[in-house]
């Protein structure tokens, strides 16, 4: 008789977002003449750059030649893309990263919550609480989380890290060591972000434990201040105890696309192994590679148009954010993230729960966020809303707020 992993049952019964669509989804089925306006899961709504379409175009006809027709992609992602990303987003920056430090994937999601593989289950995690459910939920999976204890609602064998108001969201070095550290900065999702000064403290500390640290630099391309890092590689020594996970679904609005990539410098090591070699085996034998019209519309966004046009498109969101805090702020409300961040992060009025602000939203204004608590213990009382939506949703989105729900 087989056995299931067992370890799956200690997680709630459905992930956050699939949850929420729910929900929404018997609600509208409720209320079809309802105009719901979805400000929840961080999707992106507008089209994808024109310079990136065109690539899309003339690799699709690529593969219709028998001249230039593409099979299997290279397993750890095409050298086109891997040396632009290596170029651009890193050496650019003053940031030591070689090409083959680059592992292209189908998004930063599915590394998130696969890279946990190449670590022994003994490790023990850190994670900000609030958390990006996928780091808990993958390292849960693997049996590393221990029993979830329903008093606390959380993992007895994981280190919490709070995010809360009263430390301007930032997680706070722990009293436990940790051998793994999540980090993802600008945060999803209290769009709080992280001063080099800051950063290069957590970089010092990993060091000196020999513990890793997993930096999630996904919306790396809404920071705006100086002082916040792109990414963990701009600290010294990161070299010797970061991955960082790379996405294109937030800058160049690849979420239907599909593409990210991971960075595993060499120097990471335990033993005579690194973790480079074990990424690459693990990739080796579990993956065929992006798509090969993905990449080529990867590479675009490298192009000088592309750049061009995403930045575009990244202002585009960041006026939206501007829009719901300070439509927000305007209502009365207690609101941070929102500024090198498309991430609003809210105080729920009357000590509203998550879920009850949720209904609340949903039913009065017909508006969808995600409730804090679905982020972790810490993040009960709070609220998302994200900066994705279209300019017109946005701004109908904070006229039904401020007229039905006044935090006042
Ligand atoms: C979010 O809403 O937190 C993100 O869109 C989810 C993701 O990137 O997987």
């Amino acid at each position: 008789m087989f056995k299931i992993n067992s370890e799956y049952t200690k997680l709630p019964e459905n992930y956050l977002f699939s949850n929420i669509a729910k929900k929404v989804n018997a609600f509208s089925m409720a209320n079809p003449d309802k105009k719901i306006i979805r400000l929840g899961i961080g999707d992106v709504t507008q089209p994808i750059a024109p310079k990136i379409i065109d690539s899309l175009h003339k690799a699709v006809d690529e593969m219709g030649e028998a001249s230039t027709f593409k099979g299997y992609a290279p397993d750890l992602g095409y050298e086109f893309l891997r040396s632009a990303a290596a170029q651009t987003d890193y050496r650019d920056r003053g940031c030591d990263i070689s090409d083959d430090e680059i592992f292209i994937s189908d998004g930063a999601k599915c590394d998130s919550g696969n890279i946990q593989e190449i670590f022994d289950r003994d490790n023990k995690i850190a994670i900000c609480d609030p958390v990006y459910p996928v780091y808990l939920d993958s390292n849960v999976m693997a049996g590393r989380a221990g029993n979830f204890n329903e008093k606390t609602c959380m993992f007895d064998n994981v280190i919490y890290m709070p995010c809360l108001m009263e430390n301007g969201f930032a997680p706070q070095i722990p009293d436990k060591t940790p051998d793994i550290i999540y980090l993802c900065f600008p945060n999803n999702p209290t769009g709080a972000t992280i001063t080099k000064k800051e950063l290069q403290k957590w970089v010092d500390y990993a060091n000196e434990k020999g513990s890793v640290i997993i930096y999630d630099a996904a919306y790396e391309a809404y920071i705006s201040n100086s002082d916040v890092p792109h990414s963990i590689y701009e600290c010294e020594g990161a070299r010797n105890c970061a991955i960082e996970l790379h996405s294109f679904s937030k800058n160049a609005g690849f979420t239907g696309l599909r593409l990210g990539y991971t960075v595993v410098p060499k120097d990471i090591k335990a033993g005579g192994t690194t973790l480079h070699a074990l990424w690459a085996r693990r990739h080796a034998t579990k993956y065929n590679g992006a798509p090969y019209i993905v990449q080529r519309a990867g590479a675009a966004v490298y192009t000088e148009e592309g750049q061009r046009q995403i930045k575009a498109q990244v202002s585009y969101y960041m006026e939206n954010a501007r829009i719901i805090l300070e439509g927000l702020k305007s209502a009365g409300y207690s609101v941070s993230g929102g500024v090198d961040a498309p991430y609003i992060w809210l105080k729920t009025p009357d000590k509203m729960t998550s879920w009850e602000f949720f209904d609340m939203l949903l039913n009065e204004c017909n508006v969808v966020g995600t409730p804090g608590s679905g982020f972790g213990p810490s993040g009960e009382g709070y609220f998302r809303l994200t900066a994705f939506g279209s300019r017109e949703n946005t701004l109908e989105a904070m006229d039904r707020i401020k007229n039905r729900l006044s935090a006042f």
